[in-house]
């Protein structure tokens, strides 16, 4: 069942609220399921512990691909725009897809990989990383897809907390101008120690040469040569993981999300349909990087669960120019088009030029995800992109939701710019103040809790259960906090005002600042760091770093550039502060706490309403802060 108005959203809301159960149980009968559920749902949020549709088994890759042979296996399943826009799109029909994923499947299986493996995915946008994802599900294997612009130090520590047994590669990534030697990372982060890796597999994209390390690297092309076209799904328990995305949180080193089967894709399945208002046979583009859990769940699982044909494109939005993806708009007949508010903004800021001449009449609805929008960006999507005439929905979720949680339905929820709006069915959310009492009723404000379960909520974090019960279950009793505060407006609409944690979003990229102050700390002559977010126009967020030099510094520019080096090295240029400021101290409390409250203001260049600093323990650093603040 689709829900078609407004009213009927409600019915359904109710009814998903009043029979959870009975809601789901429902939704998940579409499936093929090689054993039938006992029990929809068992949960605790106290250990935590949730299970839906307990005793199930299944393979979610006969559900994305081999159910829709009969009925739509010529019909086109995946779409690969290249990033150099000379060179011909590549096309997968159903029936395509599903030969690729077996063959390559059949190429794993023969190197060993076994139902309940690790593998680690390092690959630019091309239509092999969706092949093995999809190839490692078939299998029952976890796939960990690790972002192909973290460093190999990054990398090296995804593969060793995951205790991954194989790595899949390419030999380069194309990304506008840049050729980045994607196999070279690889090569770093395995000579860091990850000795659970047996193999290498290196898919030939850009032909650059690369090093090929004899009995651990092997060609994509060798590993399929031979390989039959057709692999018998290996089935698996519902609650059998499915993959691991790691994410940063507040404090430590990133953490792996895990996901597993059957509720998540029942999940995608019924977002995806609903929110977007899929019509059969329609374009989906989602410019987002399989790296993230935006393209696991809504350019893989939750397009080709729903039989939808799914745009994947390789490049970056400027390049050649600023026109670049509404010329794929126009080149694929796009329909549905979601993407992230950062990208938004640095489109309107290239010039309305880039944009005019094209029309887009294929597009049908738009979607934003990622960061809160700006009403300026609202207004600019909504006037230029879609003519006026495509609704926007504007998709609040997380990578520990596992799809979208709060969101119109398109056409359907009237929208109101900068509204995530309601939540969607089965979505049973609660604001709650700094004690965990439920706020109630409307035009309030608090943080975002989650008080009953959804099927695709995360299950664990990889390796250290205790982690993901005190990330998301122990702030307030028996609901999951998602680190974000809302508002709940007149008319119960939610708007997301942002992390209310030491998480800051970047160009919708989540990045702790402890793992940020981890890496400025490494850099040579840093005694110690503090990291916080401040406004910025194009990346919604911008890092500001304060610095402690050991001594004296005699080159501020050199010293600025080693400290930028260090994070790129540790983690990547995503988390390269955009500001940097040397000070002789941080402010601390008695109890030696950074007081970051003084600093994200100081950041954000309101330098003259610190508020009382009277209790510091070293009261005089905030002059000399203030003083020496990066403007601009
Ligand atoms: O702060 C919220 C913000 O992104 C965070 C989740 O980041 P990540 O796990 O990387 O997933 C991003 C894509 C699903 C959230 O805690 N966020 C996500 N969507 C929105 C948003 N903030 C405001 N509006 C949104 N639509």
């Amino acid at each position: 069942m689709e829900i078609n108005s407004i009213e009927q959203y409600h019915e359904v809301y109710q009814h998903s609220i009043a029979d959870p159960e009975g809601f789901w149980a429902e939704r998940a009968e579409q499936f093929i399921w090689r054993k039938p559920w006992k029990k929809v749902l068992k949960w605790n949020f106290k250990t935590p512990s949730v299970k839906w549709f307990v005793g199930g088994r299944l393979n979610i890759t006969e559900n994305c691909l081999d159910r829709h042979l009969a009925t739509r296996g010529a019909q086109t399943a995946l779409i690969w725009e290249p990033n150099d826009p000379s060179r011909k799109a590549r096309k997968f029909t159903y029936k395509q897809l599903h030969a690729a994923v077996c063959q390559f499947a059949n190429g794993l299986k023969a190197l060993g990989v076994k139902k309940g493996d690790r593998i680690c995915l390092y690959m630019p946008m091309t239509p092999e990383l969706s092949i093995a994802v999809l190839a490692c599900a078939r299998l029952g294997a976890v796939h960990s897809v690790v972002f192909a612009g973290f460093s190999a130090v990054s990398l090296a520590d995804r593969i060793k907390d995951a205790q991954a047994k194989m790595v899949i590669t390419s030999d380069y990534n194309a990304r506008g101008p840049k050729n980045i030697p994607v196999k070279q990372v690889v090569d770093d982060a395995l000579a860091m120690g990850c000795d659970t890796i047996e193999k290498v597999i290196v898919h030939q994209n850009t032909g650059g040469a690369v090093q090929m390390k004899a009995d651990r690297d092997i060609w994509w092309h060798d590993a399929i040569k031979g390989r039959r076209k057709s692999c018998k799904p290996t089935i698996v328990d519902t609650e059998d993981m499915l993959f691991i995305l790691y994410t940063s949180g507040s404090t430590g080193k990133p953490k792996g999300v895990v996901h597993t089967q059957g509720g998540y894709m029942v999940y995608t399945d019924f977002t995806f349909r609903n929110v977007f208002q899929y019509q059969e046979g329609e374009v989906f583009w989602c410019t987002a990087d399989v790296g993230w859990i935006t393209g696991h769940s809504y350019i893989i699982y939750g397009p080709l669960l729903a039989g939808a044909t799914t745009l994947m494109f390789e490049g970056i939005p400027t390049y050649p120019n600023p026109g670049r993806l509404w010329d794929v708009v126009n080149r694929h007949k796009v329909n549905i088009f979601y993407t992230a508010p950062t990208a938004i903004r640095a489109l309107m800021a290239a010039g309305d030029q880039w944009i005019k001449g094209r029309r887009m009449p294929s597009l049908r609805v738009l979607g934003t995800v990622g960061e809160p929008i700006n009403e300026e960006a609202w207004n600019w999507y909504n006037e230029r992109v879609g003519k006026k005439r495509c609704p926007i929905v504007d998709t609040w979720w997380q990578t520990e939701t596992g799809g979208i949680m709060i969101s119109p339905l398109a056409g359907i929820t009237p929208t109101k710019p900068c509204f995530a709006t309601l939540p969607l069915p089965g979505v049973q959310l609660s604001l709650v103040d700094a004690n965990g009492k439920e706020i109630h009723g409307n035009d309030v404000e608090g943080m975002l809790c989650i008080k009953y379960p959804w099927p695709s909520i995360i299950r664990t974090t990889y390796g250290d259960h205790e982690r993901c019960r005190q990330a998301y279950f122990s702030s307030f009793k028996n609901l999951y906090f998602t680190g974000d505060g809302a508002r709940r407006d007149a008319d119960g609409y939610y708007r997301i005002i942002g992390r209310v944690d030491d998480v800051i979003n970047v160009s919708g990229h989540r990045i702790g600042t402890a793992e940020v102050e981890d890496a400025i700390n490494k850099a040579p002559g840093v005694v110690e760091s503090a990291v916080v977010g401040y406004p910025h126009d194009i990346k919604g967020q911008g890092i500001y770093a304060y610095v402690i030099a050991a001594g004296p510094v005699q080159n501020e520019a050199a010293f600025k550039q080693l400290v930028l080096e260090t994070v790129v090295r540790e983690i990547g240029p995503i988390a390269k502060p955009d500001k940097i400021q040397i000070v002789p101290g941080l402010p601390k409390t008695r109890s030696g706490k950074i007081m970051r409250r003084i600093l994200r203001k100081i950041a954000e260049g309101d330098v003259f309403n610190l508020g009382d600093t009277s209790t510091l323990l070293n009261p005089e650093v905030v002059e000399d802060i203030r003083e020496g603040a990066v403007g601009g």
